[in-house]
């Protein structure tokens, strides 16, 4: 589209990041994919392709290489960055801590930079709920206070969000907005994308879906002695294609502020479900037997946490629409589509 406001978007063809591509082309925007691919695949593009009528534009660059990103900085005009480019792995964070604070770190310090030098001034960060630890209490508000992150990973994100603020203390032009993502699933309703994790998944719902199409022999449920109703851990499970949305929002939110701003948002739905109800609600949708199995629980597991998403509604007048049948629903298409392909 001629005219449509540029919007870089690093880690675009990753889970989050393609699901925003394609609410970013609908909603009239061009955005500029700078993924290597290390941890995503290329037919990523093809199904946006599909499902918006237009090959996205992309440049096969690593965040982390300044010089390259420059030459990305200085070939387009962007309204703004939507920054997703990081490692995300708790387990392997604690193995392989200096890979993740290079690779998120050094990313968002030469985002942050280059942004500066180029005068793009709208930047949404994603970060996590994993910077409220083991909250005090389980419905955490923007205000919650930070607890010690649990990994190396988490260590990454609250630092970002740190650098983040204290440019905006040093009064950078940036306006800064930090979505708080709870627990993303499910796939867009095509089943054109959706979520493709290398190796054997860690996150629970692709454990699920690959479990139920025999990729997978048995699903273990990490702990069912949490101080929980049913026993097992309860998250605040949100729709991609709704978190999707929350960064179109955010943008459009961050074009009308003040230069020198910083905001943090949750992106949740503020309700929470336990890993028992994940299972059962996934079998009354897909009609499909999960084998599955009570083990111990996993190390630095929170026991219970879900987002009051009352601030995300009142600034940016973003909410959730889809339901957990739904993303359930979603991604079980997305998992039988993959299996066809197979
Ligand atoms: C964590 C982080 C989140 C991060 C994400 C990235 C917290 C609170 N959240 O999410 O910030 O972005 O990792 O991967 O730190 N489960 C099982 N069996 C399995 C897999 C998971 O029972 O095989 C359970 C877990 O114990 C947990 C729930 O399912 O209660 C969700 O786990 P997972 O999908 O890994 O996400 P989080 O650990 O919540």
């Amino acid at each position: 589209m001629e005219n449509a406001p540029n919007i870089l978007v690093t880690g675009g063809a990753g889970f989050i990041g393609s699901h925003t591509v394609v609410s970013l082309m609908q909603q009239g925007y061009n955005p500029v994919i700078v993924d290597d691919f290390r941890n995503s695949e290329k037919r990523v593009l093809k199904g946006i392709e599909k499902i918006t009528g237009k090959r996205p534009i992309v440049h096969e660059v690593d965040v982390v290489n300044k010089e390259s990103m420059r030459s990305i900085f200085e070939q387009y005009t962007f309204e703004g960055i939507i920054h997703f480019a990081a490692y995300k792995a708790v387990g392997e964070s604690v193995q392989e801590p200096l890979k993740y604070y290079r690779n998120n770190l050094v990313s968002l310090m030469n985002c942050i930079e280059l942004c500066e030098e180029f005068g793009v001034k709208n930047f949404v960060f994603s970060s996590s709920c994993t910077v409220y630890g083991e909250p005090d209490g389980i419905v955490v508000k923007e205000t919650t206070p930070v607890k010690p992150a649990s990994s190396p990973y988490g260590q990454t994100k609250q630092i970002s969000e740190q650098m983040l603020k204290d440019a905006i203390a040093s009064k950078s032009d940036l306006r800064v907005l930090c979505l708080r993502y709870f627990n993303p699933i499910g796939a867009h309703e095509s089943s054109s994308i959706g979520e493709l994790p290398l190796g054997i998944p860690s996150n629970l719902v692709p454990y699920v879906t690959q479990t139920a199409i025999g990729k997978l022999p048995q699903l273990t449920v990490f702990g069912d002695d949490y101080d929980t109703p049913d026993g097992s851990c309860i998250r605040d499970y949100i729709h991609v294609m709704d978190l999707a949305e929350a960064h179109i929002f955010g943008l459009r939110w961050l074009t009308h502020q003040d230069d020198n701003t910083y905001q943090i948002v949750n992106a949740g739905t503020g309700v929470g479900v336990s890993v028992l109800e994940i299972i059962h609600t996934f079998e009354k949708v897909s009609n499909a037997k999960l084998n599955w199995t009570i083990g111990p629980r996993r190390e630095g597991d929170v026991s219970q946490i879900y987002a009051d998403p009352k601030l995300a509604e009142d600034l940016l007048g973003w909410k959730t629409k889809r339901s957990l049948e739904e993303s359930l629903r979603d991604a079980w298409n997305w998992e039988q589509k993959l299996a066809n392909e197979e």
